[in-house]
Order: C-alpha cells, then structure tokens, then sequence
C-alpha cells in the first residue's frame, strides 16, 4: 500500500514537471535577460547603442543602433551576422562571434526583445 502511495505521487511528480507549454513565456523573458548580459559581457555596445531615442553610431567604424533590429532582420539573419558578419557585410569592421547557442539564443531573443 505505502508503495502504491509513493509510487502515485512520484508519477504526480513527473506529470507535473512535464506540463512545459506554461512554463514557455518565463523561459523566454529569461532568455533575453541574460541575452543583455551576453551583450555586456562581449561589448558588443562599444559599437552599438541600443536605444530608442535612435542614438545613432558610436564613432567611425561603429555598428547601427540596434533598436528595432527585428523590424527588418530575421533571426536566421542575426545569428549569421553575430557568428559571421563579414558573410553579410564584406566590408564591416564587426569582428566574429563565434558563440555557443545557448549564449546565441539568449542574445538574438533579447535583441527580438528591443522594440
Ligand atoms: C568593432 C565594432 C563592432 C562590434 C564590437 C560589434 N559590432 Fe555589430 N556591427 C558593426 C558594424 C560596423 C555593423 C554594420 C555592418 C554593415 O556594414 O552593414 C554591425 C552590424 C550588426 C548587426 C546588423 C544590424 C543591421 O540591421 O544591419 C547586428 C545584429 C549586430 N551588428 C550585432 C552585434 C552584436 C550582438 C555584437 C556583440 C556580440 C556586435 N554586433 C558587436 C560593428 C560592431
């Protein structure tokens, strides 16, 4: 009997972990948030301001300001220009970032975020 009973509530257990669709939205705010850490950490805002009083670039060689950037730019198309800019710009001065895709994921969700 006790072990019906355990048994029944680690099966409650399990059930209620694998109700993931609710859980959807959190994860997503949790993905941008560290995405703007991903963004500090790399100074990626040495070149690029990201603010919606369109500050435009930030010396010489520097990127647009990347506010809004998901209004004309697909994902696909920012994760190639994050891991591989010079694909999309021959000419830019925007270095590789070769990341891992957790740390793409989150930084491409935060700047979906940006609007
Ligand atoms: C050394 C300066 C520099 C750094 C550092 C830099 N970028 Fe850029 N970035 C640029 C320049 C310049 C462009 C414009 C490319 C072009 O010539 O079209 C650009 C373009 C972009 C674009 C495309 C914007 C558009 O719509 O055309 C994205 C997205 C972007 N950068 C994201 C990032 C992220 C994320 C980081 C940090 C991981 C980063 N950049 C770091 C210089 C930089």
């Amino acid at each position: 009997m006790l072990i019906r009973v355990v048994f029944a509530s680690l099966l409650a257990v399990v059930l209620v972990s694998c109700a993931a669709p609710d859980e959807e939205p959190e994860a997503a705010a949790m993905d941008s948030a560290s995405g703007k850490e991903v963004f500090d950490r790399l100074h990626c805002g040495v070149c690029h301001a990201v603010s919606p009083e369109g500050e435009p670039s930030r010396g010489p060689n520097s990127g647009p300001n990347l506010w809004g950037v998901a209004w004309d730019r697909t994902e696909e198309w920012m994760r190639g220009h994050i891991t591989d800019p010079q694909a999309a710009s021959p000419a830019t001065t925007m270095p590789d970032f070769p990341l891992e895709e957790d740390e793409l994921d989150a930084l491409v969700a935060w700047l979906k975020s940006l609007h």
